[in-house]
């Protein structure tokens, strides 16, 4: 056995017959004689267990035994006492000490190599156990730490997405290409913490070249000299190479070389060319960092999702232009067959378009609103197209079964525009322009609120435009003429539009 033992006795017989028995067994001793020695050797010895003898001169064994006990570091320390009298109170004294164990004189050299034995074996396996420990605990802190590590990159993940998720939001409510270029320059810029970026794209989704859309931080009479054609340099490796691209890094077999260079001397550290069905419909161009650091993998990983949500909110603005103006020709078409049948009001239907699409911005309506108002002032009469020509083209009196064809146009109307999902929000324009506030109108003979301001509107600029239009039956009415005829019927009109139409006339934006 392994194994260091401090023997402590006064008497040289006892220590000799001792420390040799544990020689033999392959443990190396030290003895002492006294507790002042004693405690000296246990100092420098650092023994595994300490054989100690009661009663031994200047300290004796109790506080020999109580000092090494009270120790922190010497807890895995077995004391074993010798005493002559085991059952005395000085033998549970000596437990109470710290001991292990009181062994009686006179004792069997056999006994104590048995406990020795014994006791450090106990040691061994309480010394593995504690590695073991030791081990698991640095292992569970490492595991710990790394614990820690994932969860702070998901929480960051998280908001990354979260941020993500609100501005894809925000992206796709904007519809106007202009307002969603400009956010997203601001959203480059304060996501990244960079000193320009750059956005160009393509005038419809698959033709043309892409040029200069907005930008900030650079000189802006630069970046409009500049366009991507779709067969530059750039744009090919752009395409073969595809994600995000590193402008400072450059290879002189690279035939984009030139193109990247320029763009870097001015500025520009990364480029991202904007995919949608292989359709090239944009570049976006970012600065380099305001602190002056290299991007980190978190920046990167940023960009490249901002340039996703860009390449998205782009394409959705881009489409929804181009099916706005599929709907206004579509409009168009529409009128100018309403407008071919009954010929005394040619450019009625323009000039309401007009005047609704001013009050409704005077109004406050939101932009969308506005749109609906243009196109349900456009709409309006489409409901003539099922009204007998001889009706409406006629110059005299009508009997009272005309009127009430001609009265039947806004229902024809909005069940006309019903079974075109794209202008049903106007179904309720094309229905109610013939309302009015007192409920004398029709088809519903709607009163007041239950009549939308979209309609209060379309009813004014409607009147407003018959009222000072030439019709066979009668000379129009001048402008000044025209507003007065609608106050003279306040509870038939809004009183407040008619003030906005008021406004509109006497700042020249209306005029005839
Ligand atoms: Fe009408
Ligand atoms: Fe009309």
């Amino acid at each position: 056995m392994n194994g260091n033992i401090l023997v402590v006795d006064d008497d040289p017989n006892v220590v000799e017959v001792i420390t040799e028995s544990l020689n033999r067994e392959g443990y190396v001793t030290e003895s002492a004689s006294d507790g002042e020695d004693a405690l000296l050797k246990f100092e420098r010895f650092d023994p595994d267990l300490v054989i100690l003898d009661v009663h031994i001169p200047k300290i004796d064994g109790f506080q020999v035994c109580s000092h090494i006990s009270s120790n922190e570091k010497n807890y895995d320390t077995p004391v074993v006492m010798i005493s002559d009298d085991i059952l005395s109170d000085s033998a549970m004294e000596g437990l109470k000490c710290g001991a292990k164990e009181i062994i009686k004189k006179p004792f069997s050299i056999d006994e104590i190599v048995a406990k020795t034995n014994s006791y450090l074996l106990q040691a061994d396996e309480k010394k593995v156990i504690k590695e073991k420990n030791i081990l698991l605990k640095t292992e569970l802190q490492k595991g710990r730490a790394d614990y820690d590590d994932v969860h702070r990159e998901l929480k960051r993940k998280i908001l990354n997405l979260r941020t993500l998720f609100d501005l894809s939001q925000d992206l796709n409510k904007l519809r106007d290409p202009q307002e969603l270029i400009h956010v997203l320059c601001l959203t480059f810029i304060g996501q990244l913490g960079i000193s320009s970026v750059a956005i160009f794209n393509a005038e419809s989704l698959d033709t043309g070249k892409l040029t200069f859309a907005g930008g900030t931080g650079i000189q802006e009479n630069v970046l409009r000299t500049l366009s991507f054609s779709r067969d530059s340099k750039l744009i090919e490796y752009l395409v073969s190479n595809g994600g995000v691209l590193d402008l400072g890094v450059r290879d002189i077999s690279d035939e984009a070389t030139e193109e990247k260079k320029f763009l870097f001397d001015l500025g520009f550290k990364y480029c991202f060319l904007m995919v949608v069905k292989s359709n090239h419909i944009g570049v976006i161009l970012a600065g380099k960092k305001i602190n002056n650091q290299e991007y980190s993998e978190n920046d990167l990983e940023m960009f490249s999702f901002l340039c996703h949500s860009a390449t998205n909110g782009l394409a959705n603005s881009k489409l929804y232009s181009e099916l706005q103006s599929t709907y206004l020709s579509t409009i168009k078409v529409l009128v100018s067959t309403i407008e071919a049948k009954d010929p005394y009001t040619n450019g009625h239907t323009k000039r309401v378009v007009k005047f609704a699409k001013l009050l409704a911005e005077k109004v406050g309506l939101s932009k969308k609103d506005q749109e609906i108002v243009s196109f349900g002032a456009a709409l309006h009469d489409i409901g003539k197209l099922g009204v007998y020509e001889n009706i409406l083209n006629k110059s005299s009196e009508l009997t009272e079964k005309e009127w009430k064809v001609i009265k039947s146009h806004p229902e024809i109307g909005a069940n006309i525009v019903k079974d075109m999902k794209f202008l049903e929000s106007a179904r309720d324009l094309v229905r109610h322009h013939h309302e009015r506030l007192d409920g004398s109108g029709y088809p519903d003979g709607l009163r007041g609120e239950e009549i939308s301001i979209g309609a209060r509107i379309v009813a004014i600029a409607d009147s407003f435009d018959a009222m000072t239009s030439d019709r066979p039956y009668r000379k129009a009415l001048s402008y000044l003429e025209g507003i007065s005829q609608l106050k003279k019927q306040i509870n038939k009109f809004d009183k407040e539009i008619i003030q906005h139409l008021v406004d509109l006339i006497e700042s020249g934006t209306i005029h005839k």
